[in-house]
């Protein structure tokens, strides 16, 4: 449209009576949202920012976010922030599961609604968010060890597994333990032989497996890591310590990012369970639902599978992160 000053005119009465006929069409305004993420600590998390990011934008949602910087404390103070701000809606990925109940009673009291996405909490009381969007991350456990089972069904010795845990007290770490054991218990066969946290970054990853490869050495069979960047990390070490990753060492992770796939391809890693960090687009949705007085389930899962390193070269053309 030419700017002549006319359309200036018009432009300015139309703003000015949408700020005196609040309600009406001419005074809709964007709906708020303030986000509070984990970090930056993975190519996952990379991906799971820019979803949302672009997704607020394609919605029309202006989106208020926060990097946490995997600390507890600064997403409490982020959360306390977008109440002071009254945001619409506040939505959120916990760095850990426990050690939210006073901020989101604080949320409930201003009457902002909660949306958890990603990883929940530990809380009794589940009217402090309207619902939890993300990965079944005990299932994803579980297709690790279901997929370790299958592969091992004929080493007759004990197979000894090295784990690299996530972040210490996360829903994907502690959840992602628990599938996996509740898999490889009924073979006793299958023996956790050394389990440290990694904190889901490569460099953790890197340095805590150079320390297993120092103590256990050619003793350890497999490594369950908990997600991608740490098995990455990883095998950097086993090829520094004169190994070969997803031969000598049976390699398992978990999210399915791009650089997993690189490393299948490259032969150095035998299989990683998905995790989608896409969840831009729903959450944009259920935000949208909330605020037009809409009921939403409690929980809404992920669908998802498992990429063996045999399908990486022929799925590789569709990964979207
Ligand atoms: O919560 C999802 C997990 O967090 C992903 O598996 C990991 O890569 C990320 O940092």
């Amino acid at each position: 449209m030419k700017l002549t000053r006319r359309t200036l005119t018009t432009a300015l009465a139309a703003a000015s009576l949408a700020s005196l006929l609040p309600g009406t069409a001419l005074a809709q305004k964007k709906i708020v949202l303030g986000f509070s993420q984990v970090g930056a600590e993975s190519e996952w998390r990379t991906a799971n920012t820019e979803s949302i990011k672009s997704s607020a934008a394609e919605a029309g949602i202006e989106l208020k976010f926060s990097d946490a910087q995997q600390k507890q404390e600064n997403q409490i103070k982020a959360i306390r922030s977008f109440i002071a701000q009254k945001v619409d809606v506040i939505a959120f990925s916990p760095v850990v599961e426990t050690g939210w109940d006073t901020v989101l009673r604080e949320a409930k009291a201003a009457k902002i609604p909660v949306v958890l996405t990603d990883r929940s909490v530990n809380s009794k009381d589940d009217s402090l968010y309207v619902t939890f969007m993300g990965s079944d991350f005990v299932e994803e456990g579980r297709k690790a060890g279901r997929w370790l089972v299958e592969k091992m069904k004929d080493q007759k010795g004990e197979v000894n597994i090295v784990e690299l845990q996530g972040t210490v007290g996360s829903a994907p770490a502690i959840d992602r333990k628990k599938g996996f054991e509740e898999i490889i218990k009924a073979d006793p066969k299958f023996k956790i032989i050394r389990s440290q946290t990694g904190d889901f970054t490569r460099a953790k990853g890197k340095e805590v497996m150079e320390a297993f490869l120092k103590a256990d050495g050619k003793k350890i069979n497999v490594l369950f890591a908990h997600n991608d960047d740490m098995a990455i990390g990883a095998i950097q070490a086993i090829e520094e310590a004169g190994m070969k990753p997803a031969k000598d060492i049976t390699i398992i992770s978990i999210d399915a990012v791009k650089g997993a796939f690189e490393a299948m391809i490259a032969g150095k890693l035998n299989v990683s369970v998905e995790c989608s960090p896409l969840l831009g687009p729903q959450l944009m949705s259920a935000v949208k639902d909330i605020k037009a007085g809409k009921a939403l389930p409690k929980r809404i899962v992920t669908e998802e599978t498992i990429f063996p390193m045999e399908v990486a070269a022929k799925e590789f053309p569709k990964r979207k992160y």
